[in-house]
């Protein structure tokens, strides 16, 4: 690691369009760096690290939530929108956090959560010390149950993370909670609860922050009359803007008030939506310059590592951006779901690979059921390949480092809902949850939880972590870390407009190669034959490449490569 902060070559580029195609991080504070050695994650470790993140070469952070929390969902369970948890630090931390990434022209994004706060939350706890049909009430979900005495829930709805969506408070009456119980949902009908929120986005933009991530974006209007439809009845319904719960038109009102609070600021603040809807058009609405302005994009990260399937997707969202004005979005990993480098490594099956992942985990994450080094050849041939797309890379933090998922972690320490609610039993794919891709990171190879603090770290780190760490990383042709750091170096000095132009001839069920204005060639070889590359001068490769008897460039599989070729 270089001592004297380094600034990110996007430094310059401070103009309202910084968003479109940027390398945004995502750390997740808690376990990204611990600067008092009680194990958990703050804003002094994140301080701490920004040379590391000006070295690694992003364009922006986005912080998942930090602020006051019991976390009871990691932190998307939010007391208080407008401070931060004192285990994760202070405001004035926050500030000089913000400070010290500016200071190396690296942008905040931070999480915001508004389908939901806690049940801590004052507005929570004013609306239990209510009567029923109070005013306190109405800013949340408050039914009666069904039954004689009220004693089954209004409907009976399952909540994301399982069991039920409804739970009962001291006086009879039924709350409802689309994830964990701790966790109730707003009435987004209510005044008061927009004028809140618009004063949390101007709390945090007048503060410096640049822009927003939108937590189930989808889920904030709710259409619920007297009478609640079953979830069978749910089910039947399209989810075309009219579903009672989900991705319903009128929530675009809720955005054009926030954009029009954006707008003010200079650069526009900005917001990414995290939306799960049927298909792509409908995410277009959230990434729609009047609205939010960008829409995640999970595609990739459900996909097998597959050449048709992945140029496919590209198409797919390249068309869709070109008609909401709004750039395209990739992910392979977040903290909700397993790495990449361990959902690639798994053998081929058919579905979602993401959920394939998940079934590893739940099956304890046998040695015998992957190839580690297959799949972290591959992590890194996507992430080059994802570098390459016009459009913005949301990358995860740690798998810069190559890190993979981590299964082995005892029951009794496991802290995601979507574990605790449910039992063996009813625990399927998604069963085991999302700790291990939150394990705290690995800065050294050994020493007190391998440089994450002084102290332990709030999830267990294995043993393999030592091998993973930027201490050994750091420096080492090769690596992971120097494959990212040259990768981001790269794109910022070679990126231009968002288009791309396959090279059809390079191309085939195996092999994807596309060419970005200016010369830049990227050829991705998911298959497992070798394949011979055009000339051109050789910028960087994911892996090792082979030589032809002509001395022509070779690409071994699950390898990418960019090339800078002459313009025609
Ligand atoms: C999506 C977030 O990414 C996830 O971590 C969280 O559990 C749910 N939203 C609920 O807030
Ligand atoms: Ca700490």
């Amino acid at each position: 690691m270089t001592a004297a902060p380094l600034t990110s070559p996007s430094a310059t580029r401070s103009d309202a369009d910084w968003w479109r195609q940027a390398a945004v991080y995502q750390i997740y504070p808690r376990s990204f760096a611990d600067g008092n050695g009680d194990g958990i994650g703050d804003l002094a470790g994140i301080i701490s690290r920004v040379p590391y993140l000006a070295e690694l070469g992003v364009d922006a952070v986005w912080l998942s939530p930090f602020y006051p929390s019991a976390l009871a969902d990691g932190g998307y369970d939010v007391d208080d929108y407008r401070d931060v948890d004192p285990t994760i630090g202070t405001l004035e931390e926050f500030d000089e956090m913000v400070a010290a990434l500016h200071g190396v022209g690296i942008k905040l994004i931070v999480d915001v959560v508004p389908n939901h706060s806690s049940d801590r939350h004052v507005w929570f706890q004013e609306a239990l010390a209510s009567p029923k049909g109070s005013d306190a009430r109405e800013r949340y979900i408050f039914r009666d149950g069904r039954g004689e005495q009220g004693e089954e829930p209004p409907a009976d709805w399952t909540s994301i993370f399982s069991g039920p969506a409804w739970t009962r408070v001291p006086d009879g009456q039924w709350y409802l909670h689309s994830f964990a119980t701790e966790q109730p949902d707003f009435n987004w009908r209510h005044p008061e609860v927009h004028e809140d929120f618009l004063h949390t986005l101007r709390f945090w933009s007048d503060r410096g922050v640049d822009g927003f991530r939108i937590d189930v974006a989808h889920g904030l209007s709710k259409d619920l009359g007297e009478v609640l439809p079953s979830t069978a009845e749910l089910r039947a319904m399209p989810k075309d803007g009219t579903h009672p719960l989900w991705d319903r038109d009128d929530v675009h009102e809720i955005y054009a008030e926030w954009r029009e609070l954006f707008d003010q600021y200079e650069p526009p603040r900005i917001a990414v939506a995290e939306a799960w809807v049927e298909t792509p058009e409908r995410r277009a609405r959230y990434a729609s310059p009047e609205g939010l302005g960008q829409a995640f994009n999970f595609d990739l990260m459900e996909a097998d590592f597959d050449a048709v399937h992945f140029r496919d997707i590209v198409t797919d969202n390249l068309a869709q951006s070109a008609v909401t004005g709004s750039s395209t979005t990739w992910v392979f990993s977040n903290h909700d779901g397993v790495r990449h480098a361990t959902r690639y490594g798994l053998p081929p099956r058919a579905g979602r690979a993401v959920k394939q992942g998940a079934e590893w985990v739940a099956a304890g994450g046998p040695e015998g059921g992957i190839d580690r080094e297959l799949g972290l050849r591959r992590a890194r041939a996507a992430t080059m390949f994802e570098l390459a797309l016009p459009g913005s890379a949301y990358l995860y933090q740690g798998e810069e480092l190559g890190l993979h998922e981590v299964a082995e972690i005892p029951d009794e320490e496991r802290q995601d809902p979507a574990f605790l609610r449910t039992t063996a039993a009813d625990r399927g794919f998604d069963g085991l949850g999302r700790d291990g891709c939150r394990v705290p990171l690995p800065w050294t190879r050994s020493g007190s939880s391998f440089g994450f603090g002084e102290g332990g770290g709030h999830l267990p780190q294995p043993a393999w972590f030592a091998d993973f760490s930027v201490e050994v990383e750091d420096g080492t042709a090769g690596s992971t870390l120097e494959m990212y750091r040259e990768a981001l170096r790269l794109r910022t000095e070679l990126q231009g407009e968002e288009t791309l132009e396959w090279d059809e001839a390079l191309s085939s069920d195996d092999v994807l190669a596309f060419e970005r204005p200016g010369g830049w060639l990227s050829v991705t070889n998911f298959g497992a034959e070798p394949v011979t590359l055009p000339a051109g001068e050789l910028l960087l490769a994911s892996g090792e490449l082979a030589a032809a008897a002509d001395g022509s460039a070779v690409l071994p599989g699950a390898t990418t490569a960019w090339l800078r070729q002459s313009a025609a």
